[in-house]
């Protein structure tokens, strides 16, 4: 009887033991799976880390919102993560720089997941195959307090550079802070500035210029023909540009905007800002700028560094940076120099033109008086047989650094 008894237990057990093995088996495949699916691994990873710019009318060539856009860029997906040249991310901070706020970086896993999909055949899998907005990547402003386009359209050229300057109405009543905006029609800005007409006589300037060029607005390249305090850059490398909470741009009761952009071979104009406005922000900010006295690069050197600094006057709080230079530069460096030595900022060790953004740190800098701000410009002249100046168009070099900060 013992024995009878026992036999089937021993091979409930068992069996229990061997569908468990069995689903542990099945986890173990789906963890390990050399083939994710889009509507798996894909599908929200797009979502989250590409769409924000690679939406129906974003910044990005093509959209990745659906299967059929990410499998018709299957190779090119491939290829722009293993390459680290998407998401666009090009400052490495190290352990000496300070953290920056909005890393874009892949981690490792997830490009491994992107470049298996599109190498293993792309299968789309189970379930809704539409990308779903993911939540670090705010596609729009919700909540647009205006938006500001140029009374007459302007067509950019197709197959050229155009730079022009138009006059923006945002219509204020009363004196408020920028927060937050979007650019929308952006595709083919190569960058964008936007500046605060607060002088009317220069206001008077930029209406004279305005009305003797035919179509909207005028063309700008060298010099934007006034003078007017700077509000932003911006450049297709973010859908929305936000500045760091309690902080903003002031824009005052009745003043105009003037609006700069860098068209490359564009296909379309008609672009427009969506602007976040408060009424009230902590720390109204100011952008400082820099600039090297005029320079000439030599050629066929593949390492040139100019500098440009300037002494502060004041205590404040340093809240973001940029560096700007054209295609011959290869390296940047923005730091500050303290009685007690000097510090990093940002540091872009591949310096690529296309990605030009004001990246804002993870907790703001204190700067006191007396401390230098300085960038380090490095530039690669081996393709060069000439010569290159310092200048506004793309065959010249600049080396600038903008700062955000608060006094
Ligand atoms: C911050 C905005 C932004 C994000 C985020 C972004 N892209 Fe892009 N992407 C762009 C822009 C702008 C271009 C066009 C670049 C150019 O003109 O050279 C581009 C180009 C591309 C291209 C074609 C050119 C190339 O270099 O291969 C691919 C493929 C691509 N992106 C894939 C991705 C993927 C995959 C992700 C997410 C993992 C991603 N991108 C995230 C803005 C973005």
């Amino acid at each position: 009887m013992k024995q009878r008894k026992k036999l089937p237990m021993i091979g409930a057990v068992r069996r229990i033991t061997w569908f468990g093995r069995l689903g542990s088996l099945a986890a173990w495949l789906v963890a390990c799976d050399p083939n994710p699916t889009y509507t798996r691994e894909i599908a929200p990873l797009l979502a989250e880390r590409c769409a924000g710019c690679h939406r129906t009318g974003g910044v990005a060539p093509m959209p990745l919102e659906t299967f059929e856009d990410a499998r018709a860029n299957a190779a090119a997906i491939a290829s722009a993560v293993e390459s680290h040249r998407m998401p666009p991310w090009p400052p490495d901070q190290g352990d000496s720089c300070p953290p920056l706020e909005g890393d874009r970086r892949l981690p490792e896993d997830d490009v491994s997941l992107l470049s298996s999909w599109a190498r293993g055949g792309t299968p789309r899998g189970n379930g809704s195959a539409e990308a779903t907005e993911g939540p670090s990547s705010p596609r729009w402003i919700d909540d647009v307090s205006v938006t500001v386009a140029p009374p007459e359209p302007y067509n950019p050229e197709p197959s050229a550079d155009t730079y022009r300057c138009f006059l923006l109405d945002p219509a204020l009543d009363h004196d408020a802070y920028l927060v937050a905006y979007a650019v929308g029609k952006a595709q083919g800005v190569h960058h964008l500035h936007v500046w605060s007409v607060d002088d009317d006589s220069q206001l008077a300037k930029a209406e004279e210029l305005d009305a003797a060029s035919p179509g909207g607005g005028w063309d700008c390249l060298d010099d934007v023909g006034i003078q007017a305090r700077h509000l932003t850059v911006w450049g297709p490398t973010d859908p929305v540009r936000r500045h760091p909470d309690g902080t903003g741009m002031p824009l005052y009761a009745g003043k105009k905007l003037m609006m700069q952009i860098h068209y490359h071979h564009a296909r379309e104009g008609g672009t427009y800002l969506d602007l976040q406005l408060a009424d009230e922000v902590a720390h109204p900010a100011d952008i400082l700028t820099i600039g090297p006295a005029p320079f000439i690069l030599p050629p066929r050197t593949p390492e040139t560094t100019v500098q440009a600094l300037t002494v502060t006057t004041k205590d404040g709080l340093l809240w973001g940076v940029r560096a700007h230079m054209h295609d011959l530069g290869s390296r940047a460096k923005i730091s500050i120099v303290r009685k007690d030595g000097e510090a990093c900022l940002l540091s872009i060790p591949d310096w690529d033109a296309k990605w030009q953004l004001m990246y804002f740190f993870e907790a703001p800098i204190p700067v006191a008086s007396g401390d230098t701000l300085q960038i380090d410009c490095t530039y690669d002249t081996t393709s060069k047989t000439e010569e290159t100046l310092n200048g506004p168009t793309a065959s010249d070099e600049m080396c600038n650094a903008n700062f955000y900060v608060t006094w």
